[in-house]
Formats: C-alpha cells, sequence, structure tokens
C-alpha cells in the first residue's frame, strides 16, 4: 500500500478526537451542575421562537416556461463585484492594488521530514512543518506579472494553451494569474485523474506547456510519448527538488524549466500585458463525466466574476480579517471559487494539504502541528463525505468514553439542538457560551478554534452532519449547490438558516427555473411545493463543451434575450421561503419492469445508515421487477460482528463471500429500509458485499466521494449480472 492519501476519503479530521481530555472527572461535574441548571432556569424565562424569512422570489421571465426563481436581495442579477472587475485579470489586478500591504498567500516551510517503518513494514512519511510565510498581494502580484512574461519569452500567445496539472499550493494560484495578463487560457486537470484521461485532456486542448508538481512530472515522464502537443513543462520547485536527478531536463523533446526560472526570465525582461475580454475563455475544466472521457467545460472571465460577486454578497462580513484554509484540489471548481472570492475579498489564503490538516493527520510528526493548528482560521470549505466521517467519528468517540462524558456529550448537543431549532431561544447566548466552554471548545480547537463560517460543496449535506457541525463548530455552513458547468454558482444557503437538507436560494448572479418532468412524476404544479429539473440560468451558466456540441445543445439552451440556461439533471422542490432542495437525480431514476419508478440515489441514501455500510450502489435493471446492490462493508464493524458471533474466516474478503455474512447484511439493509419506508421493490433482492473500498485513485467514486455509476457498473459487470441469475 502507498503511504500517500491524497483523497479526503481518509479524512484527517477524523483523528482529531481529543474530546474530553483537557477535564478531569470533577470538572465535568462541576460543569454539569452549572450546565444544567442555570440554563434551565433561564430557558423557562425566556421562550421565544424565530420566523422564517423570505430568500428567494418567484419572478415571471419572458417567454420561459417553468417556476423561476431568484435571490430576493436585487431584482437584477449580479454581474461584477465592483465596476470595473468584468476580468479574473481585471479583479486580480484591482484587489492587489486596493489590498498591496496585506497578507495574501501563505505557505508552511519544511523543518524536516522523515520516512517511519511501521511493525507490518509498511512506510509512512511524517512530515515537521513550521509557521506560515506569507506573500503580500503587491508580491503575489508581481510575480504573476513576471511569470507571464517568462511564458511570453518562452513563445506563448493568445493561441497556445496551458494545463496546470498539480496539488493545491500558493503557486498554482500565481500561475493561474499569469496566464490571464497575457490572455492565455488555462487547462485545469485532477491530479487523481487517470492517464487516458489527462493524456485526452492534454490533446484535446492542444497543451503546449504543462505545470505540474513535481511528484506528478515522474508520473508524466513515463507517458511523455502519447503527450505530443507538450513543449515545456515547468514544475514547482519543493525543499528537495534540486537533488533530483529527474529534472535535468533529459525527456527528448521537452524543455523543462523551474518555477523560478521563468520567473527570473519575466522579470529581466518584462511584456507589457495583454489582458482578456469579459466573453474569452479563462478556464477549460476537465470534469470526470460519468460515462467515458472527461468533459472540458469552456469557463468564461464573466462565470467566475459573476459567481464570485455573488458568493461576496451573501456570506457576510467577508474581509481581510478573514484567513481561509485551503486544501481541497483547486482543479475542483469549488475551490477556486472559493479562492477567488478570497481575492476579491482582500482574505489571506493558507495552504495546507488533507494529510496534514490537523495535528493528528497522518502525515504530521508526531507532536508537531497540522495545518489548522497554525493558521487558525476563520474560514474553510469542506465536502459533505469529510463532514459526514467527522461526524461519525466525534460520535463513535463519545460512545467509547462512555460514562459522564457521554452524557454530558449528549445532554449538551440536545440542549443546544433545541436552541437552534427556536424553542429556547431567550436564553440562548449565554447557555451557548457555556457549553461551547465546557464540551465544545475541544473539538473546535482541531480547526483552530476560530473557524466562523463553513463553506459545504460537492453533493447534498446529511441534515445531521450539519447540525452536527454547527453545534460542534459552532459554525453555520453555507452548502452551495453549483456544477462545473455554472461555475460553482447557482444556490447557496445563508448563514442565518437554521434549517437542514436544504440549498438555499438562488445565488444573486443567477435564476434558478423548474421544469416538469411528466415522466419521472415531477411537476411544477405539485403541492404543496412545485418540483421539478433544475435549471440554472445567468452569469455564471458557462459556455459549453469543449469540441462536443452535441453534448452541449443537448444541456444548454439559449433564451430569446441570449441567457443561458444549464439544464442540470437534478430534481429539486422549491420551499415557500424560495429555498431549494434537491430530492432525486434524473438519471438515477429507473423505470422497472412494472413500471414502478426506482429512485437509486434515494434508496442509496437510506441505505448508506446501516452501519455496516461504507458506500453502496443501488443497481436496477429495467427488464426485471427488483432491484440488487453492491455493497462495500465497514470493515470494523463487520469484523466486530465476526468476532460477537464466533465466525472464524481467513481474511476480511473470505468474510464478505460467506452467506452468513451476507445475510446479516441483508437483514441490517431490510431494517434501514423499513425505517425509511421505502417499498419493497426498492430494498434490494439480492446483494453482494465488495471487501475493497472504492476510493478516488481507483476511479470509482469522484474526489468528492460520489458513487460514480458507470464506472462502478463496468468495473462489476459480471458480479451485476451474477446477482440477476
Ligand atoms: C489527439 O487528437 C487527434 C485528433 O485531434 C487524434 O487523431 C490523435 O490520435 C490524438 N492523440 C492521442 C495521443 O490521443
Ligand atoms: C483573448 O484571446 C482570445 C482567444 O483566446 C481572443 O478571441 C480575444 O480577442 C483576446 N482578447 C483580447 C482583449 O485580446
Amino acid at each position: 500500500m502507498e503511504d500517500s492519501e491524497k483523497s479526503f476519503g481518509n479524512s484527517p479530521l477524523l483523528d482529531y478526537l481529543s474530546l474530553g481530555k483537557s477535564y478531569g472527572p470533577y470538572g465535568i461535574v462541576g460543569a454539569a451542575i452549572v450546565g444544567l441548571i442555570i440554563p434551565v432556569l433561564l430557558a423557562t424565562i425566556f421562550v421565544g421562537k424565530r420566523k422564517g424569512k423570505q430568500r428567494g422570489v418567484p419572478v415571471k421571465v419572458d417567454g420561459e416556461a417553468g417556476y423561476v426563481v431568484r435571490n430576493v436581495r436585487l431584482p437584477e442579477l449580479v454581474e461584477v463585484p465592483w465596476k470595473g472587475a468584468t476580468t479574473v485579470a481585471a479583479l486580480f489586478e484591482q484587489s492587489c492594488r486596493k489590498y498591496s500591504q496585506d497578507r495574501f498567500l501563505g505557505s508552511r516551510t519544511l523543518i524536516s521530514k522523515e520516512i517511519v517503518t511501521v511493525s507490518d513494514g509498511r512506510k509512512f512519511e511524517k512530515l515537521h512543518l513550521g509557521d506560515y510565510e506569507w506573500q503580500t498581494f503587491g508580491q503575489v502580484y508581481d510575480r504573476a506579472c513576471n511569470f507571464a512574461s517568462g511564458l511570453v519569452k518562452f513563445g506563448h500567445n493568445v493561441d497556445t494553451r496551458v494545463a496546470i496539472f498539480s496539488e493545491t499550493r500558493a503557486e498554482w494560484q500565481i500561475a493561474f494569474q499569469g496566464c490571464f495578463r497575457q490572455n492565455i487560457t488555462v487547462v485545469t486537470i485532477y491530479a487523481s485523474l487517470g492517464e487516458e484521461a489527462l493524456i485526452h485532456s492534454v490533446n484535446e486542448t492542444q497543451v503546449s506547456t504543462l505545470i505540474c508538481d513535481p511528484k506528478l512530472l515522474k508520473k508524466l515522464t513515463a507517458i511523455s510519448s502519447s503527450l505530443e502537443t507538450i513543449k515545456n513543462v515547468i514544475y514547482f520547485e519543493d525543499d528537495e527538488t534540486e537533488k533530483d536527478s529527474s529534472f535535468s531536463g533529459s525527456i527528448s523533446n521537452w524543455k523543462i524549466s523551474s518555477f523560478s526560472e521563468v520567473e527570473k526570465l519575466g522579470k529581466v525582461s518584462p511584456v507589457p500585458p495583454s489582458l482578456p475580454s469579459k466573453n474569452g475563455i479563462a478556464v477549460i475544466m476537465y470534469t470526470s463525466g460519468s460515462t467515458g472521457l472527461p468533459k472540458g467545460v469552456m469557463i468564461t472571465h464573466g462565470n467566475i466574476v459573476a459567481t464570485v460577486a455573488a458568493v461576496m454578497m451573501v456570506i457576510p462580513k467577508l474581509g481581510t480579517n478573514d484567513v481561509y484554509l485551503a486544501y481541497l484540489p483547486l482543479a475542483h471548481v469549488f475551490e477556486l471559487a472559493a479562492e477567488s472570492v478570497m481575492l476579491a475579498a482582500g482574505a489571506a489564503i493558507g495552504y495546507g494539504s488533507p494529510s496534514t490538516l490537523t495535528d493528528t493527520s497522518n502525515k504530521i510528526k508526531k507532536g508537531t502541528k497540522g495545518d489548522a493548528s497554525v493558521l487558525k482560521p476563520t474560514l474553510l470549505t469542506s465536502v459533505p463525505a469529510i463532514l459526514d466521517r467527522v461526524r461519525d467519528g466525534v460520535l463513535k468517540k463519545v460512545e467509547e468514553k462512555g460514562g459522564l462524558a457521554k452524557t454530558l456529550f449528549n445532554f449538551a448537543y440536545k440542549r443546544r439542538m433545541a436552541a437552534i431549532e427556536g424553542s429556547w431561544f431567550g436564553a440562548w447566548g449565554l447557555e451557548r457560551m457555556l457549553w461551547d466552554a465546557i464540551v465544545f471548545k475541544n473539538v473546535r480547537a482541531v480547526l483552530g478554534g476560530q473557524i466562523r463560517f463553513m463553506l459545504c460543496g460537492g453533493a447534498p449535506l446529511s441534515g445531521d452532519s450539519q447540525r452536527f457541525i454547527n453545534i460542534c463548530m459552532g459554525a453555520p455552513i453555507g452548502q452551495g449547490y453549483g456544477l462545473t458547468e455554472t461555475f460553482a454558482g447557482a444556490a447557496f444557503s445563508e448563514a442565518d438558516d437554521t434549517s437542514v437538507g436544504r440549498i438555499g436560494p438562488p445565488l444573486p448572479c443567477c435564476y434558478i427555473k423548474l421544469v416538469s418532468w411528466e415522466e419521472g412524476g415531477y411537476m411544477t404544479s405539485d403541492k404543496p411545493m412545485p418540483r421539478g429539473e433544475i435549471v440554472v440560468g445567468g452569469f455564471s451558466v458557462t459556455d459549453g463543451y469543449l469540441n462536443n456540441p452535441v453534448k452541449t445543445n443537448e444541456v444548454y439552451k439559449v433564451d430569446s434575450r441570449g441567457m443561458r440556461w444549464f439544464y442540470t439533471g437534478d430534481i429539486g422542490q422549491f420551499h415557500p421561503d424560495g429555498c431549494l432542495e434537491i430530492i432525486d437525480r434524473k438519471k438515477d431514476i429507473v423505470k422497472l419492469q412494472h413500471g414502478e419508478y426506482i429512485s437509486l440515489g434515494k434508496v442509496e441514501a437510506a441505505l448508506m445508515l446501516s452501519n455496516y455500510v461504507d458506500n453502496i450502489m443501488v443497481y436496477a435493471d429495467p427488464l426485471h421487477s427488483y432491484c440488487v446492490a453492491l455493497v462495500v462493508p465497514s470493515h470494523q464493524d463487520l469484523e466486530k460482528w465476526a468476532q460477537q458471533a464466533g465466525i472464524k474466516y481467513k481474511d476480511f474478503a473470505e468474510l464478505c463471500s460467506r452467506a452468513e455474512t451476507i445475510i446479516e447484511v441483508q437483514q441490517s439493509l431490510s431494517k434501514v429500509a423499513k425505517d425509511a419506508k421505502l417499498d419493497k421493490f426498492e430494498i434490494p433482492a439480492k446483494i453482494m458485499l465488495i471487501p475493497d473500498p472504492w476510493t478516488p485513485e481507483s476511479g470509482l467514486v469522484t474526489a468528492a466521494l460520489k458513487i460514480k455509476r458507470e464506472q462502478i457498473k463496468a468495473k462489476f459487470k459480471d458480479e451485476l449480472k451474477r446477482l440477476y441469475e
């Protein structure tokens, strides 16, 4: 097994669990008394209930069928964060001028690195990282300009493209901004995409310069003969790159230079900028398609600044006092949008990584500090899969501790829950301070203790996890709904909205429309809420897929006023306050043999609640009247069961293949299915247990850990066939 853990599947946040460590038994009893009695007394004096607030309003858009809603703030859509910031290049230049002396990009220095070998022979890399070193907006601007000039010296012009193939880091952002100074389109590629996808993306966009980190450069050399269009490779230096001989420029026709060489070249021979225009393509972003090769989404400068403008309006008090911890992949639209917002707001961005995030993360040397404890961020982005695991991890730890600590945690949690839901509103402030001090402070310290707002995107977050984070982290979550095709900008839940399971009103840069989908049974005339396919229209809607007019015309439509609409394939419903809730996905609905519709996503979400299930894919063959499922079981829970049941087994794979194991898991599935009131045809009639976890590296789940149905179907083709025999 490899030591690196690039995915956020194995969240370092999980390891944090120091809950209860810093208070002794007396502390708990004392705190419990104060904590139980005072607030209960106070709460009985003040009882209040919050009122619903209108967040989105229906509008009539000329000639448009369907139910259209806009953000309540403005009658017109916003297009730019401020006058003149019509492109990313202009936004960058103006922000850098305005905040020139403020800190902008920070990275940690490497103090030492060691390889430790654990008892079974596996090797792990452990890092001792130092403080953040900061560059101001002014310094970053100069570096981006130098890099841009260097690129021109390399022979770049508007007709050539640059691809960035690297993990998230400060130089990524500098290179990105540098390209725009010369109106060069940037191609972004997921570092975890497979070779075939990489070759395809580079070839399709005719990339001539590839910017990458040294680790990925090694991978590239292996496939250099397939990357025909590439002439230059620029690599970001690491502290140890110098020592490595593979960077000597030995690969046949590639000119290999370091990032700082290009900067130096530009510095000594500056070139005047050649700035892009609003409708120019800023980024071609490759997203993993559900089938076959990835698709390149063409994102304009106007799309990016529109989403930035809208998000700035809805996150309260964004500004130079904010510190943002950047660790999700920048090749993902969600992180790129978030960092663009920070740039516009003058906030500081400190770079980290999923494997160094907290003190107990797997690459952090014991006794040294993780990114969050050093940076003490005020803002953080996350994806539901991470937050779900954090929640499970905390609960497990609380359970293990048992006794008073558990009682206290559960009580505090219930009290905070009641407060948030409004029934104890009066004594909220004081009681909240109390619980925070006694119970939740330890949980928060793991992320530096200063988080004031969390952004969450990539997939819908469960209500339970949202509440849990609200309470344990003491911060509201802004859930963003947006796809690469709408540059992350579609809907966003607001900080003061305490409801769960919804994704907020449309962002002020776009309209959201529901369109009836008769076949699936979702209609805008449905009561009590209009339902239908979610369609996004406005300034954040991108130009479509590169070299793929057929697919583009299928999902993008232009109305008579020239406004672009993107058909998401998601099914939603609008609540009376103008907030959207996602309830289904069009392509995940299958019509069974006898005409019943089965929503695979809905069934999977329900079955995930079984503690034996780590991941699951439900499959329905339209030629049959029932569904089946592939289940990746939780090692821990299944092994625990086997132990208790006295079952002897050779290894985990063998345990998974046993009839009694399958029966046990299936019974658990039936139980959670009944709890969720699923119909009989929605309960998998047969299942198979898959011993190996689905990771982003295996290509079976996305980086946000959503299952990739087509890929899983292809890989387990034979297994699925057998389940229907
Ligand atoms: C690159 O694309 C061209 C068509 O544009 C195709 O003929 C060629 O086979 C592709 N090369 C690779 C390595 O995929
Ligand atoms: C920027 O480049 C594009 C081609 O990628 C070109 O169409 C556009 O005119 C250029 N913009 C300016 C302002 O030169």
